[in-house]
């Protein structure tokens, strides 16, 4: 049994079984007086960059000790032959769902390392250590504009254009996307989702956030009161500002939000905003990773952020290794304000008791 007292970012972590965890672009859920850590089980090698086991979740107490829970979401026991080892699952997050006591998992789901699909897979469990059956894997809200589209989009000669060569267009920062409609091109069928994450409104309304339009735009799309589907209500924010990563707070009856920038899983400088409704505008506030380091985010993407109560909130992100997959680690920070701006300081061994 481990008995830690502390969060010591960026070194080997080890479970209830001494083994480094491996729950990598993950989320918390809370539930029934238990913490459950969700993440992408990573194996050995660049091979471990894909899925090959599954969705792996851990139980705690205290946010510092760790049970191994198993596999919450297994590809070769999703209740679906589309979920094989050697697809990409990644980023997968977990509400528990009120309404009709299902825990709703959601992730960016490709069938292969090409990542041209950009699709969500949900899946759906009785119990929150799974096992989580597949229900679908879809693109976003196709037939459904979003509410704030600018009029250039609609022009049917963009959408022309990036229509005729939307899988070449990269989904690195590259100035081609401003020029044509890949949100109108993407109409008929949905809109491509990436990077993602889930948030609950205080009044229970759930929403996605994901990366879209070739990775250029951020997309919020409001869920089905059972979580399970899209209402075709979505918004843009963050218009060709090149943002992965989302991870999102309610902090004040502000909404915050902390991203990263889009260099794949190499570091980058990551980005804050806030907004008085999800809906925006968003005022971007810079890069919150504010001391030495900061301008590659102390080496980590973002995930997770953790209401704590009190004001105080858990920023979770991940310290990618993708040479060796299984030997990513986790770096997570308190959030920290500078009036209204939300930082992250310096890595350094500290717990909840200190905030
Ligand atoms: C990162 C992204 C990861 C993964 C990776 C693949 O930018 O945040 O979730 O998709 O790219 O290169």
């Amino acid at each position: 049994m481990t008995n830690f007292h502390s969060f010591r970012p960026g070194e080997l972590w080890p479970d209830d079984h001494g083994v480094h965890i491996n729950a990598h672009g993950g989320c918390l859920l809370r539930h029934g007086g238990k913490i459950y850590w969700y993440g992408e089980h990573k194996v050995e090698g660049r091979r471990g960059n894909l899925a090959r086991v599954g969705v792996h979740v851990y139980v705690s107490d205290d946010y510092y000790n760790w049970r191994d829970a198993g596999i919450a979401f297994d590809v070769k026991n999703s209740g679906s032959t589309a979920v094989r080892p050697g697809c990409v699952i990644e980023r997968p997050k977990v509400l528990f769902c009120p309404r009709t006591g299902k825990f709703v998992m959601y992730f960016h789901f490709e069938r292969d390392s090409s990542y041209q699909d950009a699709s969500i897979g949900i899946a759906t469990a009785d119990a929150p250590e799974g096992p989580f059956q597949l229900r679908e894997i879809t693109k976003i809200n196709p037939g459904f504009w979003p509410e704030n589209t600018p009029p250039e989009l609609r022009d049917p000669a963009r959408i022309a254009a990036s229509a005729a060569k939307l899988n070449r267009i990269s989904c690195g920062e590259n100035p081609e996307a401003a020029r044509g409609s890949i949100l109108g091109a993407c109409v008929p069928t949905g809109q491509d989702s990436r990077d993602m994450t889930l948030f609950v409104d205080d009044d229970g309304r759930a929403y996605l956030i994901y990366s879209s339009e070739r990775n250029s735009t951020t997309h919020v799309a409001e869920l089905t009161d059972d979580y399970l589907g899209r209402t075709g209500r979505f918004w843009r924010i963050f218009p060709f500002r090149w943002m992965e990563a989302p991870s999102l707070f309610k902090h004040n009856g502000k909404y915050y939000f902390i991203g990263s920038g889009c260099t794949g899983w190499a570091p980058n400088a990551a980005r804050s905003a806030v907004a008085d409704s999800l809906q925006g505008p968003w005022t971007e506030l810079g890069n919150p990773a504010v001391d030495d380091g900061g301008e590659l985010t102390y080496g980590a993407q973002s995930t997770w952020i953790e209401p704590l109560g009190g004001g105080r909130f858990l920023f979770m992100a991940d310290i990618w290794r993708p040479d060796n997959a299984i030997d990513g680690r986790y770096l997570w920070l308190p959030v920290e304000f500078e009036g209204e701006r939300p930082v992250l300081r310096a890595p350094r061994e500290w717990s909840l008791e200190s905030l």
